[in-house]
């Protein structure tokens, strides 16, 4: 093996340098027309994202944040209303909430998959409740059944934070195409990325398509008259165009990924001091990471992996009930145990598509080398 290798988090200069032709011919072809806001571009993309995602509908706007904003918006959320998501998340699920005038209210996750734990969201059913927002955390769907079951008990709608999990499947259905909507993110990180930011809302519902559509666009229609208060919320004809290359190599990187973690897997088989991912045999994850949960050492091994020339990250640090833009909530440290147990232990290894097995065995063993003991 190799001495010393470098191992990024993730290269996006490798997959540029596979589809580089192809991208700059789709720039070019936006350049040319200079067709910047709502080019056909923007149109196809919305199709053939809502067909690959085996939904009706599919509405182009600027960031997963703002698919999230957006969503809510059209739901018509707003201040006095409750809507209840996982604390272990990006920040941009709560803030999105709480940008709405609403309020997050935290259920903890299970302590295997990350994902909220459905048991706890009816005890945080209240009057107030409005929307169920679960998050597809690293690339593997939410226990959705029950989910969607409690929300047409209580007649709450459900966004689903689809951001990480494009392509994923929940027993054969597909992310963001089980709620009342779905939210994407084209972040340049994401299996799906852009050039910059993006995003999309799914629906299967034609009429929400509709309403969401309307909100993107200042919530004017027809132009110049508003109905309703939305935002910019639009994507970029750029930002389509080079989606439109990227999305014909989806199913491919996703399955590479897919491959990958299935060769760490098997890897840190007999080392008892990792803990690997856990997919329900139902689920198919595209791992947008590959996460390990390593206990009360993980600063060292960062330091070790590093100076190993490996790149890792810490998918969250701080659980959403400890942050403090949120601490009028109410909340300390304790209330979401399993949450801030992930938050403490947990660590992104790489395991983006273009990683070479030399370079997969390397990373496992320098994570192996670190557990047992002095090299
Ligand atoms: C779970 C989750 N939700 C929302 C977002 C927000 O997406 P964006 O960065 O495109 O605004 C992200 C992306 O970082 C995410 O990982």
């Amino acid at each position: 093996m190799a001495e010393q290798m470098h191992v990024p988090l993730l290269d996006l200069k490798a997959q540029y340098r596979t589809i580089r032709d192809e991208i700059r011919t789709a720039v070019d072809s936006v350049l040319e027309s200079q067709f910047f806001i709502n080019g056909p571009e923007v149109k196809q993309l919305e199709e053939a994202v809502a067909s690959y995602s085996s939904c009706k509908k599919a509405v182009g706007v600027s960031s997963g944040t703002d698919a999230l904003l957006c969503s809510l918006m059209a739901l018509g959320i707003g201040a006095g209303d409750e809507v209840i998501t996982t604390p272990y998340t990006f920040f941009a699920t709560a803030g999105s909430i709480w940008r709405t005038g609403a309020k997050p209210v935290f259920a903890d996750i299970e302590a295997d998959t990350y994902n909220i734990n459905p048991s706890g969201i009816e005890k945080a059913i209240t009057p107030r409740t409005k929307a169920i927002i679960p998050v597809h955390l690293y690339g593997q769907c939410a226990e959705m059944d029950p989910i969607l079951e409690l929300a047409a008990k209580y007649q709450l709608f459900v966004i689903e934070d689809a951001a990480q999990s494009i392509g994923a499947t929940y027993k054969g259905r597909k992310a963001g195409a089980m709620g009342t909507a779905g939210c994407l993110s084209f972040f340049p990180s994401k299996n799906l990325g852009g050039l910059g930011d993006g995003g999309m809302i799914l629906a299967n519902d034609e009429q929400l398509a509709e309403r969401l559509a309307v909100f993107r666009q200042h919530g004017s229609k027809p132009k110049y008259y508003h109905k309703f208060v939305g935002g910019n919320f639009r994507l970029d004809t750029l930002q389509a165009a080079a989606l439109l290359v990227k999305l014909k190599h989806l199913d491919a990187w996703s399955e590479k990924r897919r491959q990958n973690a299935k060769q760490y897997n098997e890897l840190f088989k007999d080392c008892a001091a990792v803990t690997t991912p856990v997919i329900r045999p139902y689920n198919v994850s595209i791992y947008n990471q590959y996460v390990i949960l390593v206990g009360s050492r993980r600063d060292e091994l960062i330091k070790f992996l590093q100076a190993n020339g490996i790149g890792t990250e810490i998918y969250y640090p701080l659980s959403m009930h400890d942050q403090e833009c949120f601490s009028s909530l109410g909340h300390k440290s304790g209330d979401f145990p399993e949450s801030e147990k992930a938050a403490r232990e947990t660590l992104a290894l790489p395991v983006y598509p273009e990683l070479s097995d030399e370079q997969i065995l390397y990373v496992a063993d320098k994570v192996r080398k670190f557990f047992s003991g002095p090299l």
